[in-house]
């Protein structure tokens, strides 16, 4: 277990393509756990690998946050199945700190991945979550989300 630093928008790593997964090894467990602990420790929704300069398309949304508990989801080589609605809402990225952007996202969204057991499973999230989930898949082909917003924030407005 550890905290890995986590990369910001001026490293062009970033911007690179990850690539698919091709079974889950133990050191992509341990990235898994440290992963996690990053998360938690920097108090985000989501983390894509890339963020921690790693290339392999692998996120991890925490849906328990709304809650006050950590409850990590791990997808690895997502994919986005279904999206249906709209919505225009706040969001920011831990690698862009002190930012915040209004975009324009599904208001429900789909993922089907793998766990770290090389299981199948599909996942649906919505409002927070689905702007999570789309946020993190970008991560994932090195888009990030100040790319599409539709209004930047300042950030003395948001909190
Ligand atoms: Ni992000």
């Amino acid at each position: 277990m550890a905290i890995l630093n986590i990369i910001t928008e001026e490293n062009e790593i970033l911007r690179k393509t990850s690539k698919p997964v091709d079974g889950v090894t133990p050191r992509i467990e341990t990235l898994l756990d440290d992963m996690a602990d990053t998360l938690i420790k920097a108090g985000g929704v989501g983390l894509a690998a890339v963020q921690v300069g790693i290339l392999r398309r692998i996120f991890i949304i925490d849906i328990g946050v709304e809650d006050g508990k950590n409850e990590i989801i791990e997808f690895i080589n997502p994919e986005i199945i279904k999206k249906s609605g709209k919505q225009e809402e706040v969001e920011g990225c831990l690698s862009v700190p002190n930012k915040y952007a209004i975009t324009r996202r599904p208001a429900k969204v789909t993922v089907r991945a793998e766990n770290r057991k090389g299981e199948k499973f599909e996942y649906t999230g919505e409002g927070l979550f689905a702007r999570c989930l789309c946020h993190e898949y970008d991560h994932l082909d090195g888009i990030l989300y100040t790319d599409n917003a539709i209004e930047m924030l300042d950030p003395e407005d948001v909190e």
